[in-house]
């Protein structure tokens, strides 16, 4: 069995992250890290969590636990600030080492990176499109990883000018801390974009395509779940191919049959991803819809296949795949 330590455990990505190392077959839970929660019972998280797993420690300890592999799902800035324990393979879920210019931090971020210099030390890895190439993982974010997905198999056959990526998120995605944005009141029977042509993914998503593209967030009514449709002027024929070979491997992604559209429900709770290729009838343009969970392949699960890669072992290990949820 590897061993695997989890930092910053208290908050949403935290848990789910343990939810994954739980079912899997081949991690076992050295050090659960959580500075607010130090000294309580696994419990204290969540109330299913009983028995075996050790007390929460203090985030530095639980970094200096040895394990093979550590999760880190701490705020930006708290994971910029980490030090990486050496000989371990670590992926980090925030966005502390996503971008190699560490001078674009302070504009997307709003913080200078405490470690401009260990940034190209960093892999930024969607399995099925650029796989990790060291220990040190950086998770794209949730956006990011759903119109990657949709775009990045196209990237040669698509104009740059022409792509925009409209997404919508469930307010999971803005974390356990409670915000004034994320008041029952404010979100339920509502729909807003926020961060309007400013959401910190536009650079990484950007820096993995080669070209700066336009993209706005939106806050669905939901606890979880995200979906980006993302629109680009096609130079060619051949997309659903393209998209089809890209993913004909995968146990995460599914390329939906023509006309079929992704739906949040089928995604919700797993860490899968639905891909749908259409072409609007009044311009050509090319509209990819990609579906995920925020916390699944948009966070958890594409850290856990990020860290079953780099330990090589089995992709889909620990995933929530399989299921007919309603
Ligand atoms: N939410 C998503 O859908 C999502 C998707 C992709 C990436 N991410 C990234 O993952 C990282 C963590 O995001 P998150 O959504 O898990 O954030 P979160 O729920 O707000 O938790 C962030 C941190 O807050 C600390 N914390 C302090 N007081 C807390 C409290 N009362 N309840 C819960 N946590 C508390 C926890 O650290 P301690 O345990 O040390 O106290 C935790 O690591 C971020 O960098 C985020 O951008 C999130």
């Amino acid at each position: 069995m590897a061993t695997a330590a989890i930092i910053g455990c208290a908050g949403y990505s935290g848990q789910e992250t343990l939810d994954r190392v739980l079912a899997h077959p081949e991690l076992e839970v050295v050090a659960l890290g959580s500075d607010s929660l130090a000294g309580e019972p696994a419990a204290a998280l969540d109330l299913r969590l009983n028995g075996h797993l050790p007390a929460f420690v203090p985030n530095d300890e639980a970094l200096a636990a040895g394990a093979d592999v550590v999760f880190l799902c701490l705020s930006h800035e708290r994971a910029a600030a980490v030090e990486p324990p050496p000989g371990a393979v670590v992926v980090d879920l925030s966005g502390a080492h996503r971008l190699a210019d560490a001078e674009l931090y302070p504009a997307w971020y709003g913080f200078e990176h405490p470690r401009p210099e260990t940034l190209a030390a960093w892999s930024y890895a969607i399995p099925e499109l650029f796989p990790a190439e060291g220990p040190l993982v950086a998770n794209p974010g949730c956006y990011a990883t759903a119109a990657l997905l949709a775009l990045a198999p196209l990237v040669d056959v698509i104009e740059p000018a022409s792509v925009v990526v409209d997404a919508k998120s469930g307010v999971s995605g803005a974390g356990r801390e409670l915000k004034p944005s994320s008041h029952a009141s404010f979100v339920l029977e509502n729909l807003a974009p926020y961060k309007v042509g400013a959401h910190q993914h536009a650079p990484e998503i950007g820096a993995a395509l080669g070209f700066p593209i336009c993209f706005v967030p939106h806050l669905l009514p939901v606890r979880r779940g995200l979906l980006a449709t993302c629109y680009a002027q096609a130079t060619t024929d051949g997309l659903r191919a393209r998209l089809e070979d890209a993913y004909a491997s995968s146990p995460v992604v599914r390329v939906l049959p023509e006309g079929v559209v992704p739906e949040l429900a089928r995604v919700q709770h797993t860490d899968a991803a639905e891909v749908a290729l259409f072409e609007d009838r009044s311009t050509g343009r090319a509209i990819v819809v990609c579906a995920i969970d925020n916390l699944g392949k948009g966070a958890a699960g594409q850290a856990v296949q990020n860290a079953n890669m780099a330990l090589g072992l089995e992709q889909a290990h620990g995933l929530r795949l399989n299921g007919v949820l309603v």
